[in-house]
Formats: structure tokens, C-alpha cells, sequence
């Protein structure tokens, strides 16, 4: 098989794309996409200061590695967990990126801030998982805006956000499909979101880490039994096999036909937190009432 771009041996095949690359123009046609999707929705720009949400693994440092490569202002965030071995592990890997790219890297430590993830999960009984994507959440938000960045960006992938679709599809989810999109601009004191890596699939993510040799954390979180999205990526990657682009045509398809016509409700937060000033729908936000704020 040949590299549809420069005509030497391919190493890598991409289906949905109907091409092959060799080493060098995968890496091209992976920084390509990327590019892709900051330009088309408008993301950021040289002039701007992203932060990047990096977790220490293979997407997120992908991502703060490709968008320090193409030329882009990106310091990176980091929120330790507090999960023993796992997050000391992420903490290095990510460390040791800024230190050798010699970049500025923050990092919030939740056991400082006396919400650690093992801690949380013995107090209530809500699912980690979704406590956890709270808290780092407001942290990505709180620290965005105090630090004075203009947007922050995550990992998020295809893969990522097709299993999400497909689960907000199947459940129904209106409130979280209205969310469900690459950018969520800067609104009521929240800062703007963006996923530059929508348009890249895991697989693709993996490629291209390995042939930067980007040194990541490869262990799951011990409390993410993940099930459900697992489920759903494997089954969406046996639909893919059989009918290649059907993921990202899907993805596409939500964003360009059922999106523009769903309406914002009036559910919008509100209100400011009055411990902390964040954006909620009562009157103390959900990270405050966790620290044991009535
Ligand atoms: P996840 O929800 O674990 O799939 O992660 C989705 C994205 O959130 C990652 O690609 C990162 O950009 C960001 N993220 C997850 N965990 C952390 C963390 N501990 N610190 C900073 N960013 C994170
Ligand atoms: Fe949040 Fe595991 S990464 S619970
Ligand atoms: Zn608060």
C-alpha cells in the first residue's frame, strides 16, 4: 500500500478518509485536522491564550503537543485527583512534557482544595464518575478565568464524542444534546470550550503519539468502570468496520442539521455561587456544597 500523498509505503490506513499515509504525511494530515477544526469553528487563534486541560493521557498530550507545534499560545492545566498511584503517575507524565517542551504548566491539587475524588466518593452517593467531571469542570472554568486565559481546550475526540451522541440519542438526553458541540462560547461567567480534537478518531490520537513518542499514562482510572461508553465505542467501531465515515458523518450530521434548530430554555444557570461566584442554579454551586458549604 502505498502513501496517497508522497507515494512511498503507507503505515497507516485510514478507511473513512478512503487514503493511506506514510510516516511523515500522517503526521501533516493529522496536524491538518486539527487545524481543520480550529479554523472552521472558529476555536482560537495565534493571538489568543488557550489552556489546555491535559490529564497526563495520550489525547490530551497530543493535543497541547500539536497545538504548541502548529504555533499556538497553549499552557497546560492540570487537576490532581488525589487517586493515589494513578494520579501521581498522570502528575509526572505531564510534568515532565512541560518541563522538557518548557512550557508553563498550572496544576490544582484537589487534596489541597479538601475534595480529593476517594474523598468525595465516601461522602455522597452520587456516581464518582459524574462527580469528578464536575469538579474538574469548575476547576477548568475557575482557573481559565482567574488566570486570565480566552478559552480552554480538551482532549475530546472523535471516538469521544460519537459514544456520547449516540448515548444522548438514545436516552434522549435534549438538555445535554443541546450542549453536545465542538465550541460552547464564553456565556453567563463561563469561559469558551473547545474540543480541537473532534475530527480525530482514538485510533488516529494513538498513531500519532506514537510516532511523536509522547510518553502518556496508559492505566485506567481505577474508580472509571467506563462501561456504558466503552459498550457503545465498541459497537459504533463494528458499524464503522462495515461502513467506513459512518462516524464522523453521524457526528457531522448532528451538527449541521439537528443542532441550529434546538432552542436554548430558560434552564440556563442563573444565578452566582455565593461562596465562589460561579454560575449555578441555586444559590451555593454544587463544587462549594462538596467542600461542605450549606
Ligand atoms: P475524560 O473525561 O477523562 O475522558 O477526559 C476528557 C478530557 O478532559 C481530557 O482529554 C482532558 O482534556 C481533560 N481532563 C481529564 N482529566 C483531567 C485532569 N485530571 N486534569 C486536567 N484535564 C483533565
Ligand atoms: Fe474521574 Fe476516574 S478520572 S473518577
Ligand atoms: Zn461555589
Amino acid at each position: 500500500m502505498k502513501c496517497i500523498r508522497c507515494k512511498k509505503e503507507a503505515e497507516v490506513e485510514l478507511k473513512s478518509h478512503n487514503a493511506a499515509f506514510c510516516r511523515d504525511c500522517f503526521l501533516h494530515f493529522f496536524e491538518n485536522q486539527v487545524e481543520k477544526a480550529i479554523k472552521k469553528h472558529s476555536m482560537f487563534s495565534k493571538a489568543d491564550k488557550v489552556l489546555v486541560a491535559v490529564s497526563g493521557g495520550k489525547d490530551s498530550l497530543t493535543l497541547w503537543s500539536v497545538l504548541l507545534d502548529l504555533g499556538y499560545n497553549a499552557d497546560g492545566l492540570f487537576i490532581n485527583l488525589g487517586i493515589n498511584n494513578f494520579s501521581e503517575i498522570a502528575r509526572s507524565k505531564v510534568e515532565k512534557f512541560a518541563q522538557i517542551r518548557k512550557v508553563k504548566l498550572i496544576t490544582v491539587d484537589l487534596v489541597d482544595e479538601g475534595i480529593s475524588i476517594p474523598d468525595v466518593k465516601n461522602k455522597t452517593r452520587r456516581p464518582v464518575c459524574s462527580l469528578c467531571g464536575q469538579i474538574k469542570r469548575y476547576y477548568f472554568n475557575m482557573m481559565g478565568l482567574t488566570e486570565g486565559y480566552s478559552v480552554l481546550a480538551t482532549g475530546h475526540n472523535l471516538d469521544d464524542e460519537v459514544s456520547r451522541l449516540f448515548s444522548n440519542v438514545l436516552h434522549w438526553k435534549m438538555e445535554y444534546l443541546k450542549d453536545q458541540s465542538p465550541v460552547l462560547p464564553s456565556e453567563n461567567g463561563l469561559l469558551k470550550k473547545v474540543k480541537p480534537l473532534y475530527r480525530v478518531t482514538e485510533f488516529d490520537t494513538s498513531a500519532y503519539a506514537f510516532f511523536k513518542d509522547l510518553d502518556f499514562v496508559d492505566i485506567a482510572c481505577p474508580f472509571s468502570k467506563g462501561a456504558t461508553f466503552t459498550v457503545y465505542k465498541k459497537h459504533l467501531n463494528q458499524i464503522e468496520f462495515s461502513f467506513p465515515g459512518t462516524k464522523i458523518d453521524f457526528y457531522q450530521g448532528f451538527l449541521k442539521k439537528l443542532r441550529p434548530i434546538m432552542t436554548n430554555d430558560e434552564n440556563s444557570r442563573k444565578n452566582t455561587c455565593k461562596i465562589c461566584g460561579y454560575p449555578t442554579f441555586s444559590d451555593i454551586c454544587g463544587v462549594c456544597r462538596l467542600k461542605g458549604y450549606r
